[in-house]
């Protein structure tokens, strides 16, 4: 398959009339599968309510089929077509929210999307993206779109369009290319089926500014502890893994260093991920700079394309600093043990 590439100014006007974006819109009623920017990763769009397109999102992707897709909308009002009650702290929720990195769960409408999209759950997930490109091809189209990130399944999420072509060309109809996205991590994934909300999956929208609107909200006890089952069936897959063994690490940077000097004196190639404070005082055969310690949402935004490459660079180990748990340093440190398969050394 020819994988058509549509390159969208998103600062444009009236997006939804560019004859691009209205091309791609015509590629999704037709059932076709097309990559879109959002503000959090490239997603991989398709109809929501046919069978036949999310089966070309799972098969491009090579995604296990009870991995349930996150559903697009561009209005509220698509939500009724779908979605079997709307508890009042969703509604507070998508208030302070949506447009945004936020997916929340509902009970589902029985038979109005394709069974393989929630993947046989009795719930929906949710998400209004606030990127102008995304919200223009939403509207265009019509329909709600079901879009997981538009990544080879278990390789790190796309935030450009590189990224996507990189892994998914010739696999599907085509990619829309609004540049790279800005908060680089996946939407917070917060289930409010329940009378207290529950994290399910930590993203662009922190806790803390979660509990700010809603109160009290839960985190899943998969995302703490390794035994316990993920709510979000997504979360059990190891994902977002560089070609290369990612190790964690927990301690000062000569003891990081040391690891490195170990690692050469096998005859390894050795990758260091750090952020722009650090990157001199390493000597590895890579060190990567991922964005500004001390500014965590720059880290959030360089951390795929930094384990993608990496990859480039065809390192044999990688070894990464560790990142404050708090803020958006949930989700940079929910995404770096994924992607080291819980790997970590401690000094
Ligand atoms: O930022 C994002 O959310 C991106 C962009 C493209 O919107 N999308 C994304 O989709 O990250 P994906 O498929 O890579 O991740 C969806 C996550 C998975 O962990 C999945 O298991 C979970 O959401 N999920 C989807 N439906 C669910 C449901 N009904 N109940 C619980 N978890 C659900
Ligand atoms: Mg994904």
């Amino acid at each position: 398959m020819n994988t058509k590439v549509w390159k969208v100014d998103k600062y444009v006007d009236k997006l939804e009339n560019n004859p691009q974006v209205v091309d791609a819109a015509n590629f999704l009623r037709d059932n076709e599968v097309v990559a879109l920017p959002t503000e959090t990763v490239y997603g991989l769009g398709g109809n929501a309510e046919s069978d036949v397109a999310v089966g070309k999102i799972f098969a491009a992707k090579g995604r296990p089929s009870d991995n349930p897709l996150i559903i697009h909308i561009a209005e509220k009002k698509q939500l009724n077509g779908f979605v079997a009650e709307v508890p009042v702290k969703a509604e507070v929720l998508m208030e302070a929210f949506w447009p945004g990195p936020l997916t929340i769960i509902f009970k589902k409408k029985e038979g109005v999307l394709a069974e393989t999209a929630t993947a046989g759950l009795a719930t929906v997930a949710v998400r209004m993206p606030d990127h102008p490109v995304a919200l223009a091809l939403l509207k265009r189209c019509g329909l709600p779109i079901a879009a997981p990130s538009a990544n080879s399944s278990g390789k790190p999420s796309p935030t450009n369009a590189e990224h996507v072509m990189d892994d998914l060309n010739g696999k599907i109809a085509g990619v829309i290319d609004g540049g790279a996205t800005g908060i680089g991590v996946e939407s917070t994934v917060i289930d409010c089926t329940e009378a207290i909300p529950v994290i399910l999956r930590p993203g662009g929208v922190t806790k803390e500014q979660l509990e700010a609107v809603v109160g009290e909200v839960r985190v899943d006890a998969a995302l703490t502890d390794e035994a316990a089952q993920p709510k979000a069936p997504g979360m059990k897959y190891r994902h977002y893994a560089p070609n290369a063994p990612l190790y964690m690490v927990s301690g000062t940077t000569k003891f990081l260093q040391r690891l490195v000097e170990e690692k050469r004196m096998e005859g390894l190639r050795v990758g260091v991920l750090t952020t722009s404070e650090n990157a001199g005082v390493y000597e590895a055969d890579v060190v990567l700079a991922c964005g500004k310690r001390a500014a965590l949402t720059t880290v959030a935004a360089a951390l795929y394309d930094t384990l993608r490459r990496f990859n480039l660079e065809k390192v044999d180990v990688i070894y990464s600093e560790v990142f404050p748990n708090e803020g958006v340093g949930n989700a940079i440190m929910n995404r770096l043990q994924k992607a080291a398969g819980n790997k970590l050394i401690t000094e």
